[in-house]
């Protein structure tokens, strides 16, 4: 459903912003949205405890699952603009429920978030509108998906079809490893969320995040940013949420990016407004650079964490406008995303054992730190009783750096990385190693 801004009664207005969610994102979020000068009060729900180190931003306690109460206390705080951050709130339809409500919300309704929310839906959708995308196949018994797997020459890569918090991917080295990934994934291993098994032809080349603000017919493409999902260097190890990212990625030059957006995102906005779905929020295509051209691997409904802290400080004080003509249904198709002529890096400091089970509860301790072109957004963090900052997640703290280049970035972010301890901190020491140009003489 689209506002009439005119009978909205918070037409016109961008004092209070509310932000839902707890990570790196939207803290990023929130401290790029107070940036203008508009906004008076950003509040997060729940937020964490880096957030309330941000400017004029306050977290609230309250379940969003308890509706009357958070329709009761949005209302009490005049609320202006919403953005949801997380996938999971999207896919129960959130966003429809405040729309419905007549607030202006950044995020789409649940028939915009199946993008994510399924895989399988996603393929077909891609299939329609003649998307790059790998080649699938849709299976819903291990007896379907063992016949595939057999017949298939090439390596298949295994998805469970619902959200899987980033862990439903399987990337099999053998037809039996294959097969035991789709049998774990019908066990149960997530739910009902893999009741539903999707096969995928694997693909190769790198990888690169695109965002696109979308109001439901128009859209503005953010900086694009390459993430490393995997936990170790060089590369390896398990997929992790995202060890660090950076931005722009250079790798798509403009007449790539024009390629990306006559056959991925244009088509997408067209597929979707076949399917009378209103998409108000951002689209994340996942995509691959194949020696064939550009492939869609996923879509997310959302912005991508660490990709969101690490484009959040290239953009300047207008943001928060774009997000809210997104969520009104009125960007005029030429605005201007004021890039800085400057380039950010991430850097994810870890728990020990992350992305698998890890201790939280651990002091942290941060030194000096730069306080120009350097944020700290916290991931995973708490305040003990006694106002001491704690680990409390996998992902504990985003560092990002903004510089004239990659080297510079990535220098600054290591030099104030090692400002910063808690016991059992892991980070990768080669993020950006694809842009450095100092990287491979240094190590
Ligand atoms: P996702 O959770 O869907 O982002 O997938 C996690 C990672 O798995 C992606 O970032 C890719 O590295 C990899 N992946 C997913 N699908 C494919 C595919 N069809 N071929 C090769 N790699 C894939
Ligand atoms: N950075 C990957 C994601 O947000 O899914």
């Amino acid at each position: 459903m689209s506002i009439n801004p005119k009978s909205s009664k918070k037409f016109n207005r961008l004092e209070n912003i509310l932000i839902i969610g707890n990570g790196g994102r939207e803290n990023s979020l929130a401290w790029a949205i107070q940036k203008n000068e508009l906004v008076k009060k950003v509040y997060l729900i729940p937020g964490n405890a880096g957030s309330a180190r941000i400017n004029k931003c306050e977290r609230i306690k309250i379940n969003i699952n308890n509706k009357s109460e958070l329709v009761e206390k949005l209302n009490f705080l005049k609320i202006d603009l919403i953005v949801i951050g997380p996938e999971i709130p999207l896919a129960d339809g959130l966003a429809d429920f405040l729309r419905k409500k007549e607030f202006k919300v950044f995020g789409p309704g649940k028939d915009g978030a199946k993008l994510e929310y399924s895989k399988s839906w996603a393929k077909e959708f891609m299939e329609k509108a003649n998307i790059p995308s790998a080649k699938f196949w849709k299976v819903n018994s291990l007896e379907e998906a063992k016949k595939i797997i057999n017949l298939s020459s090439t390596p298949l890569v295994v998805k469970a079809d619902g959200l899987a918090s980033g862990k439903g991917v399987f990337i099999p080295d053998s037809k039996d490893e294959c097969f035991r990934a789709a049998e774990s994934i019908f066990n149960g291993k997530f739910g009902n969320s893999g009741n539903v098994v999707v096969l995928e032809e694997k693909i190769q080349g790198p990888e690169v995040s695109v965002f696109a603000l979308c109001d439901g017919e128009r859209y503005i493409l953010l900086p694009t940013a390459q993430d490393h999902k995997r936990l170790n260097e060089q590369d390896k190890g398990p997929n992790t949420g995202g060890m660090g990212a950076y931005a722009p990625a250079p790798l798509l030059t403009e007449d790539y990016l024009n390629k990306i957006i006559k056959e991925i995102i244009e088509p997408t906005i067209k597929e979707l407004n076949n399917k009378k779905i209103d998409y108000k929020g951002v689209i994340y295509f996942g995509l691959m650079i194949t020696k064939s051209g550009p492939k869609v691997i996923e879509y997310n409904c959302r912005f991508g964490d660490p990709e969101c802290q690490t484009i959040m400080p290239l953009l300047d004080q207008n943001f928060v406008f774009l997000l809210e003509k997104c969520s009104m249904g009125n960007l005029s198709g030429n605005e201007k995303i004021n890039n800085s002529d400057k380039v950010s890096g991430c850097v994810i400091a870890t728990s020990k054992g992350y992305p698998h089970e890890y201790k939280t509860g651990l002091p942290i301790k941060i030194g000096e730190v730069d306080s120009v072109d350097c944020q700290i957004f916290d991931s995973g963090t708490a305040l003990s009783k006694k106002g001491e900052l704690l680990t409390n997640g996998g992902r504990v703290l985003s560092i990002v750096c903004q510089d004239k280049d990659f080297d510079m970035v990535f220098e600054k972010a290591y030099k104030n990385l090692k400002e910063i301890n808690f016991d059992g901190i892991y980070f990768r020491s080669d993020i950006g190693h694809q842009v450095r140009a100092n990287f491979s003489k240094k190590n």
